[in-house]
């Protein structure tokens, strides 16, 4: 069978309207945490995304029962009948999220076992950070090789400091604290909006909940949580690649539904280069006029709200193709820069330093055979092929389907020359034992 690709062909300026999908990253979290409840919850506005599909099969294999509506993006989860506390390898290996089950598994079970999670290869990824907190708060842990399981008889409170601010460590901790008797704090917590809108779905649970500035999280446990109804914030990075898809093709973009708050820098960053956005009232939606002749900026990841390392890489390639030079610092993930080497295929002028590139703008790149390495690179090379003259052939496109849902379908109907060839489709129903009779 033929392998799947992105075949991308250089594009007019994109122009129109789109909406936005639901957040992969908070849903996955959300549909982690319905272990700590028993009945049927329902989530909307979530992306039919592979992780997403990956998520939904472990918790089948743990025995929740699911049933997803594709054209309603909605996911009904009746985790009444979870009775196992074991998460196979090869489930563990699909995605590094696999690990957000670990606190819920622990609070419910008082033991789990879990292999070390995969995902993207985007530097180390260790989870000391998951693992000292729960030890903190009582768990023992044994590590042999790539197997992990721990066990909890009486978890306890306990004042957690993060040495840096890890979405999912902090995601983790929070699941494991809702539960757990007395005042847990997270000093240094990640506050991403994925983790802001997590909290308003734990709080629906029953869970109590404050966040104390800077960035203390506290928590106090209470006995049980309920089932929920939530909606998904709506996806963030998402917003961000179709900006960034109009600014590099010169077009003009409205995307009504956007969190521009959760895009603040990102957005400056934006008119640095010279592009006009106008943000919606109550900052949602947000419209782009690109510029003709964009500047290059210089920027700089980081955690929450410091510049978005899932929006380096598609950046990026917007400073390859603008007027200047451009700095840009990976602080967050150490290898983080693996799509420099496929945008040079294509004739980017970038020089990597340690964790930083150095990109010189250029007037044109070309299109050819590529290969996308991991999630947001594959966005990055989607926007160059956009830009490219010729035709670019993206490989590696599981990266692609794994976080986004139908953004090809997106960026086509604003005008893009791009097509998936070859391989299968996604079923998804079919790989789920569907739940009759979900009534909330
Ligand atoms: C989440 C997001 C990912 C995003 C990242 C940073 C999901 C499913 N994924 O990933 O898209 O790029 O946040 O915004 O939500 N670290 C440790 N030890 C730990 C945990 C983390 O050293 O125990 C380090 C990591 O190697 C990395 C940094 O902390 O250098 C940030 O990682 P973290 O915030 O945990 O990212 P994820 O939750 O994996």
């Amino acid at each position: 069978m033929q392998t799947a690709c992105l075949v991308v062909r250089e594009s007019r300026p994109l122009h129109g309207t789109t909406t936005l999908t639901g957040a992969k990253n908070a849903a996955l979290v959300m549909m982690a945490s319905l272990i700590l409840t028993r009945g049927k919850s329902i989530l909307y506005n979530v992306p039919f995304s592979t992780d997403i599909r990956h998520m939904a099969q472990l918790l089948q294999q743990l025995g929740a029962e699911l049933f997803y509506d594709k054209d309603m993006q909605t996911l009904y989860v009746d985790t009444a009948h979870i009775r196992h506390y074991h998460v196979e390898y090869a489930m563990m290996k699909k995605m590094r999220a696999s690990v957000l089950v670990m606190g819920p598994l622990l609070a419910r079970f008082g033991t789990v076992s879990i292999a070390l999670p995969g995902g993207c290869v985007i530097g180390d990824r260790p989870i000391n950070y998951h693992l000292q907190s729960f030890e903190k708060m009582g768990a023992q842990i044994t590590q042999v090789g790539e197997m992990i399981s721990a066990t909890i008889s009486k978890a306890h409170s306990a004042d957690i400091i993060l040495e840096y601010p890890s979405v999912g460590a902090t995601e983790n901790i929070l699941m494991l604290a809702v539960q757990t008797e007395g005042i847990t704090r997270i000093v240094n917590a990640a506050l991403e909006p994925e983790v802001l809108d997590f909290i308003v779905l734990l709080q629906k649970m029953g869970a109590h909940i404050s966040i104390v500035p800077p960035a203390t999280i506290e928590i106090e446990g209470v006995d049980e949580l309920r089932p929920i109804e939530h909606t998904v914030i709506n996806d963030r990075l998402e917003a961000g690649s179709l900006l960034l898809a109009a600014a590099i093709t010169g077009g003009v973009i409205h995307l009504p539904n956007a969190p521009a708050r959760s895009l603040e820098l990102f957005l400056y960053k934006l008119q640095e280069m010279g592009h006009s956005v106008i943000i919606g009232q109550d900052n949602i939606g947000i419209t782009l006029h690109a510029t003709q002749e964009p500047k290059a900026v210089s920027f700089k990841t980081g955690p929450h709200p410091s510049f978005p390392t899932d929006l380096q890489a598609p950046m990026m390639v917007a400073q390859v193709v603008a007027d200047g030079e451009s700095v840009i610092e990976e602080t967050v993930f150490e290898s983080r820069l693996l799509h420099v080497r496929e945008l040079q295929k294509m004739g980017a002028h970038i020089t990597v330093e340690h964790n930083r590139a150095i990109v010189r703008g250029i007037e044109k790149l070309y299109g050819g055979p590529v290969i996308a390495t991991d999630i947001r690179a594959s966005c990055a090379l989607v926007l160059a092929g956009l830009v490219a003259q010729g035709t670019t052939i993206i490989t590696g496109i599981h990266h692609w389907r794994r976080g986004y849902h139908d953004l090809e379908g997106k960026l086509r109907h604003l005008g893009a020359n791009i097509e998936i060839v070859g391989g299968q489709s996604i079923i998804f129903q079919d790989e789920l034992r569907e739940l009759k009779d979900v009534v909330l």
